[in-house]
């Protein structure tokens, strides 16, 4: 059984996601389809797609020539409707695109209700649950600061049960404050963005070589080569955070699938990485995040 994460609501997420809103797949039907298929077919039973990625279409049909059963997968969508009056016909639409309800839906960023609605933007999908419409959907929120978070906990009877968001070890001491508060009402983050260190900063930075120290170690024990990139899905998964990756490439999508039955990483392991990490901050998406909720001071780099 591949690992899952309990959720405040009671559902279990799977611990690993496959998303279909990056590396050419935004917006782009017919490669959203073939990856999807080939991502199902490597028993990545868990999709994250969007209103905003125009592939939630391409996701149903995925499901369909996998011949995977619908109730097998986990969908998480997300809507970027931006008008209260309009939710619920945002929120048909998005069921009937996807071929059923998504198991989870999110509000895209705090900056898709108008500004001051946020909490009010959560009734009504709150209403929506009672009436029927997302019966059984579980509601989470992706993007969110705290004075975010706290605009939805005015108001919530259903709090969120998890915030997406840009999560690596080099944006950990920025997000202390996010993830303190997600923790206290029981939000589960989920993560985008983790192989940032890996892909994105110039060097790798700090973390490199404790990643590689690792890599050695559970390829050693395992007799498989293990990269760095499993070693932080890993330190992720283990600190109870839903990983949500994407790849277009056989190769990768199986080591992702392989991910779950890897031995796991020792208290040090992990302790060694967030050490290392906490040393910069380096942030691939930067949209809103910054604004009204500064940076830590640290450089990019060592
Ligand atoms: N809520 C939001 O605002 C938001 C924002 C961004 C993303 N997301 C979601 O998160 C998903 C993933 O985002 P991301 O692309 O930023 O995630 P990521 O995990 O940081 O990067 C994914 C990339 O890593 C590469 N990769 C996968 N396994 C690898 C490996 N073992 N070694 C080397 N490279 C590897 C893949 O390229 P190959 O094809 O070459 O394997 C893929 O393009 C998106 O598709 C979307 O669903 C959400």
């Amino acid at each position: 059984m591949p690992r899952s994460i309990k959720l405040s609501d009671g559902k279990s997420i799977p611990a690993i996601g496959w998303g279909n809103g990056t590396g050419g797949l935004f917006g782009n039907h017919d490669p959203a389809i073939t990856s999807g298929v080939e991502a199902l077919k490597a028993g990545i039973y868990h999709i994250d797609t969007a209103e905003g990625y125009k592939t939630e279409q391409a996701t149903f049909e995925a499901i369909k020539q996998a011949g995977v059963k619908r109730e097998d997968v986990w969908i998480t969508t997300k809507n970027i409707s931006p008008d209260r009056e309009v939710i619920r016909s945002n929120v048909l639409e998005r069921i009937e695109k996807l071929g059923s309800k998504p198991d989870l839906l999110l509000i895209h960023f705090p900056t898709v209700p108008q500004q001051g609605t946020t909490g009010q933007f959560w009734t009504i999908l709150e209403e929506l649950v009672h009436d029927g419409t997302l019966e059984g959907v579980s509601l989470g929120v992706s993007n969110f600061r705290p004075q975010d978070l706290e605009d939805v906990f005015k108001v919530a009877t259903i709090k969120p049960v998890v915030n997406q968001l840009e999560y690596h070890p080099y944006v950990l001491e920025h997000l202390q404050p996010v993830l303190d508060l997600g923790e206290k009402h029981g939000i589960i983050t989920e993560s985008y963005g983790l192989l940032t260190p890996l892909l994105r900063h110039p060097t790798g930075g700090p973390i490199k070589s404790v990643l590689e120290k690792i890599a050695k170690r559970i390829s050693g024990e395992t007799g498989k080569e293990i990269d760095l990139a499993s070693v932080l899905t890993l330190w992720a998964i283990q600190k109870n955070v839903v990983v949500v990756t994407s790849s277009r490439n056989p190769v990768n999508l199986k080591k992702i699938s392989e991910i779950d039955s890897l031995p796991e990483l020792s208290q040090d392991e992990i302790r060694e990485i967030e050490e290392a990490g906490r040393k910069v901050h380096f942030r691939h998406y930067k949209m809103h995040m910054t604004k009204d909720y500064p940076n830590p001071e640290l450089p990019e780099d060592l």
